[in-house]
């Protein structure tokens, strides 16, 4: 349920549903693994949208919040990831994403990110059109190339002052003074308790506002403007990618299903089934930095 409340924004899918029936959908048959026939069909397609999760990075060595990555310290990630955590204790939330940051600074993007850039180019090249919505928050689809990609949930490299609202890139290593050497993940290091002066702040003339990261926490909704983009991108699309993603966080968890619900083909690619794996044509089990190249060819 706390999943499901994460964003407000999910009554707009109550039209949705409304519109198919039919969702959740009943299970098909089995998904198909067969890769001759996977790119068989993709030549033919024109407009062609992936949705990407926290499982694309996880070979690059960014954990995801499901599973033993999911923890920072004795907390579970999503505990950390919410408007309430930062109120109680600004100090602890940005100990936890300045060592995400740090942890994204030393990693690069994988096969997977890099088949996606690529294969986006050639489309382009071709005329045809690749759309990526990623749920990530780590940059790594820009940094393999890829252009115009939809960031659901922030990026960690941008701040939002909570007294002006403006938002900034910021790559700072580290982000200010006071956080160089701290963010320990392991369970027993011990808690800073930074002042919150010594925590970022806006620079901006005569505001002075803390910073927080330009992420979507659980229980915020998602920027109206970038979920109509990733809707228009599901809504077009004559074919759907859906790539290491647990397919529980709404709203994008709705995407992939309501493309299917369409008659659109749409091809997973996971380490193991997700609650829609039987909804789709495709399922190509394995880690996306094989699978995902392998598939596209590139
Ligand atoms: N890299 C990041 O930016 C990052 C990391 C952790 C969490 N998050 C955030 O956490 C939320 C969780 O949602 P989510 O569904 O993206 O992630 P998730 O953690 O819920 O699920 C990850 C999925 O990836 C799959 N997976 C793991 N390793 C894989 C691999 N090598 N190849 C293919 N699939 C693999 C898992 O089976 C799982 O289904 C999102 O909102 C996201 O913003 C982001
Ligand atoms: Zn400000």
């Amino acid at each position: 349920m706390c999943i499901i409340a994460r964003f407000q924004v999910l009554c707009r899918y109550k039209s949705l549903a409304t519109k198919f029936p039919s969702f959740p959908m009943a299970p098909k048959s089995r998904p198909s693994s067969d890769i001759a026939s996977f790119k068989e069909m993709f030549k033919n397609k024109k407009n062609i949208a992936v949705l990407t999760g926290a499982g694309v990075s996880a070979e690059s060595g960014i954990p995801t919040f499901r599973g033993a990555g999911g923890f920072w310290r004795k907390y579970q990630a999503q505990h950390l990831a919410t408007p309430e955590a930062f109120s109680r204790s600004p100090s602890l939330v940005w100990e936890f994403y300045h060592y995400r940051r740090e942890l994204v600074l030393t990693k690069k993007p994988n096969k997977a990110h890099e088949a996606l850039a690529k294969c986006q180019k050639i489309l382009q090249g071709n005329g045809q059109k690749m759309t990526i919505v990623t749920q990530n928050i780590d940059g790594f689809h820009q940094q393999a190339g890829a252009q115009d990609v939809i960031e659901l949930h922030g990026s960690l490299f941008q701040t939002r002052c909570t007294k002006c609202q403006d938002v900034t890139v910021n790559r700072n290593s580290p982000i200010c003074e006071a956080l160089r050497g701290k963010g320990q993940p392991d369970a027993d290091a011990d808690t800073s308790n930074i002042p919150l002066h010594d925590l970022p702040h806006c620079c901006k003339a005569n505001c002075n506002g803390l910073l927080r990261p330009h992420v979507v926490w659980f229980g915020e909704g998602l920027d109206p403007d970038v979920l109509r983009a990733a809707e228009q991108a599901f809504e077009e699309c004559d074919l759907c990618l859906v790539i290491g993603t647990s397919s529980v966080v709404y709203p994008a968890a709705m995407f992939a299903p309501m493309v299917a619900e369409r008659g659109v083909p749409v091809a997973e690619f996971n380490i193991e089934t997700t609650p829609s794996t039987n909804v789709f044509q495709f399922h190509f089990q394995g880690p996306s930095a094989t699978t995902v190249p392998e598939a596209l060819g590139v």
